[in-house]
């Protein structure tokens, strides 16, 4: 009877751990609230200067999407999805930052992996595709959000859609400021220049 909440109490402790902000604090470059974008992920971090701590970030905010998932089917089965949904809103709005979390990019990605890998490569190749292409992370990461309930339909996985689909809404509700700067046309690249 309590398998849903312990589940979804699990995705949300997990999907919380501000990786961004951690890293780069204990490495002593400040804030990374104070820096950039302000955002928590992965690309902001990257806007320190430190390709490295960016790639950690990147790679911590999957993990514990992943480990969220695997853990809470591993001892509640059939409830992966749940701490899934748990692990992505604890990224977004996290309790320790009064829920003012990441965008959710990495973090999804992570939890797709763990769910149901093939809909998580989908979504890793339509990322590093947009990425490589428009060199806007924003837009790379919104796209490979909207592709994963995409995915799930073609690939005969109709159970997660509208689960996908809602995560795939928040993401880009949370890339609201982006959308602003997409549209005044001041949207930064990534990689070309520190500008
Ligand atoms: O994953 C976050 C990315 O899509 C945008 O980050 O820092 O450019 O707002 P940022």
């Amino acid at each position: 009877f309590f398998q849903p909440f312990l589940a979804l109490a699990l995705g949300y402790l997990l999907g919380s751990i501000p990786f961004g902000l951690l890293l780069t604090r204990l490495s002593g470059r400040g804030d990374i609230r104070d820096i950039g974008s302000g955002n928590i992920g992965a690309t902001n971090v990257l806007r320190t200067g430190s390709k490295g701590l960016a790639a950690a970030t990147l790679l911590l905010d999957a993990l514990k999407g992943t480990a969220a998932v695997l853990l809470a089917e591993w001892l509640w089965p059939g409830h992966g999805r749940i701490a899934a949904g748990g692990a992505l809103i604890g990224h977004l709005y996290p309790l320790w930052l009064r829920f003012r979390g990441g965008k959710g990019v990495a973090t999804l990605l992570g939890i797709l992996l763990g769910l149901a890998w093939p809909i998580g490569m989908i979504y890793a190749a339509v990322w590093i595709g947009g990425l490589l292409l428009l060199r806007i992370s924003s837009v790379a990461g919104m796209a490979a959000a909207v592709s994963a309930p995409i995915a799930s339909a073609l690939l005969g996985r109709g159970e997660l859609t509208i689960m996908l689909a809602a995560f795939a809404l928040l993401i880009i509700y949370k890339h609201r400021e982006n959308i602003a700067r997409l549209r005044a046309g001041t949207e930064p690249r990534v990689g070309r220049s520190r500008a």
